[in-house]
């Protein structure tokens, strides 16, 4: 029997956000099921349980009591739906189970139960604590984290806490002891949402400054924006480094993040959404979108500058469009330049490779730390691009293929769909950004996405050329949702203002897609009653 160890592997950033993505429709379908559960804080803690199983932590669904594995102590029990969707979409059961939640006779009961073996069908594999009343999970993980120092074992904790948790006495205590004993193998993540149970934590017992708290009890403190998955790998990274003491990562996060009537609104805390809800909601979840900044347009050649006002201005990934002034008219940079300026910011690069010939250069790419890399099916055959694949896949990088306007679908495609994360589809003729958007690729870009989903791609349209705030709707309609702006961006003069406008018009097409299939299903008034707030 072959058991399977998750040794904190290097999972590709779109495959990790897949992933994530599952674990909020699978938590959302168990608590619309259950007609009970805690959807705000499942959903402000997605992004940092999902980091931890699905890319940081020595784990093994299989041998749940796994002796060197690390130990996750989920302290806030209630947000116990996201909890378990993790740990079912890492493995540890089928998701399908997840539709018995709160279910008499389940084990999946609204707070976690700790796992063992003797009681399988009272208790989850994979959980180390049995959550519910709070306050208490922090001492529970100082325990493990001194047992294992004194065992000698490499073994690290992690334990997630809430900020309503916070008011209780008992954390600080554990603070200060963990200080006291020097535990550098206990990481805290606080998930910082500012909400608890009946309103707002600053309202009802103020914690901030957090910061200040946790540094004056000699903790090493982190502070990050809790959804994005890149700082909280970079941040886990730094706290392994610690030697000295405990680490806290606050995670800046957002109640109810990912549906936007349960975002930062405090009556989701506790309670769960329709039943009839779930597919528009499931809908919602799986449509989050990507703006993607192309560093080559605008004025300024100073790449740096601009990667560092696209992160300031909110963008999700960078575009980076390498050309040879062969395979195109133009030529840029190349993977030299990417790695200078890989360090500026934790933000995932999206390579776009207008090259001829991209076999032979793709381990610079890989070396360069890309994220994502696109070479064009106009310069590689069926092999090569399989080697392509096969060389980015083996370093957690995922693989594209980008299309000219006039180039259809190649059908030597098909069999390698389940390994490519994005189909890019150029409205413009490559080579310049700044170019008119050409409105036939609408229509081919919906009859691909039609295609690429009957196949099941499970990947991205990525839209690249001539887009702005005038088409993305159409845009998005047509099944695009990573969305490249050059010139919107940097020709605009207000880069922040011009990435929020491109977010606006991918919420405007969302809300109408959503509106259309409550009408479908027949509850329009009342789904418009539900978003009224947004
Ligand atoms: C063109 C490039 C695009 C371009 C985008 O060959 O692939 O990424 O830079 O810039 P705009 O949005 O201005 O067309
Ligand atoms: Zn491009």
């Amino acid at each position: 029997m072959v058991v399977m160890l998750i040794m904190g592997f290097k999972m590709r950033y779109l495959d990790l956000k897949r992933k994530i993505c599952s674990v909020r429709m699978l938590a959302i379908q168990g608590i619309a099921e259950a007609g009970s559960g805690h959807p705000g804080a499942s959903f402000s803690a997605a992004e940092l349980m999902g980091v931890l199983y699905f890319r940081k932590m020595n784990h093994s669904p299989e041998k749940p009591d796994w002796n060197e594995r690390d130990y996750f102590i989920n302290s806030k029990g209630h947000s116990a739906p996201g909890f378990y969707a993790t740990l079912a979409i890492a493995g540890y059961f089928p998701p399908s189970e997840m539709k018995t939640l709160r279910k008499l006779g389940s084990r999946l009961q609204g707070h976690p139960v700790r796992y063992t073996p003797y009681e399988i069908h009272q208790s989850v594999p994979g959980t180390e604590f049995s959550g519910g009343s709070e306050g208490i999970g922090l001492s529970v993980s100082i325990g493990i984290a001194l047992a294992n120092r004194l065992d000698g074992k490499k073994n690290r904790v992690y334990t997630l806490i809430g900020d309503g948790e916070s008011n209780e006495g008992q954390i600080w205590e554990a603070a200060m002891a963990a200080a006291k004993f020097k535990l550098h193998n206990l990481v805290a993540i606080l998930d910082r949402n500012r909400i608890q149970q009946d309103g707002f934590t600053e309202d009802i017992m103020p914690l901030d400054p957090t910061r200040d708290k946790w540094s004056a009890f000699n903790w090493n403190v982190i502070e990050i924006a809790g959804h994005n998955v890149e700082q909280i790998i970079d941040a886990l990274n730094k706290a392994s480094e610690a030697k000295d003491r405990p680490t806290i990562i606050i995670a800046k996060t957002v109640k109810g993040n990912g549906i936007k009537h349960m975002t930062n609104n405090p009556q989701w805390h506790g309670k769960a959404p329709p039943r009839e809800h779930t597919p528009i909601l499931l809908e919602e979840l799986r449509s989050e979108c990507l703006i993607a900044p192309s560093i080559i347009a605008g004025q300024q050649e100073n790449y740096e500058e601009k990667i560092r006002s696209a992160e300031r201005g909110g963008a999700d990934i960078i575009h980076l469009d390498i050309m040879d002034g062969r395979f195109v008219p133009n030529s840029t940079f190349n993977s030299d330049i990417i790695k200078q300026l890989r360090h500026i910011t934790t933000l995932p690069f999206d390579a776009h490779l207008m090259i001829e010939n991209p076999l032979a250069v793709i381990q610079d790419y890989i070396d360069a730390r890309c994220d994502i890399v696109t070479v064009h099916a106009e310069t590689c055959s069926e092999s090569e691009f399989g080697q392509i694949t096969d060389r980015l896949l083996s370093n957690g990088i995922s693989p594209g293929i980008a299309l000219n306007p006039s180039t259809e679908l190649p059908n030597w495609l098909f069999p390698h769909l389940r390994d490519v994360d994005v189909v890019l589809i150029m409205s413009v003729n490559p080579g310049f950004a700044g170019q008119k958007f050409i409105p036939e690729v609408l229509s081919k870009m919906r009859l691909i996405n039609q295609k690429l989903r009957e196949h099941g791609f499970l990947g991205y349209i990525e839209a690249d050329g001539g887009i702005d705030a005038t088409i993305l709707q159409e845009v998005y309609e047509a099944g695009a949702r990573i969305f490249v702006a050059g010139n919107a961006v940097y020709g605009s003069g207000d880069i922040h203002g011009a990435i929020i406008q491109l977010r606006y018009k991918v919420n405007v097409a969302l809300e109408r897609k959503l509106l259309e299939q409550a009408n479908a299903i027949g509850i329009r008034r009342d789904w418009l009653k539900t978003r009224k707030h947004i």
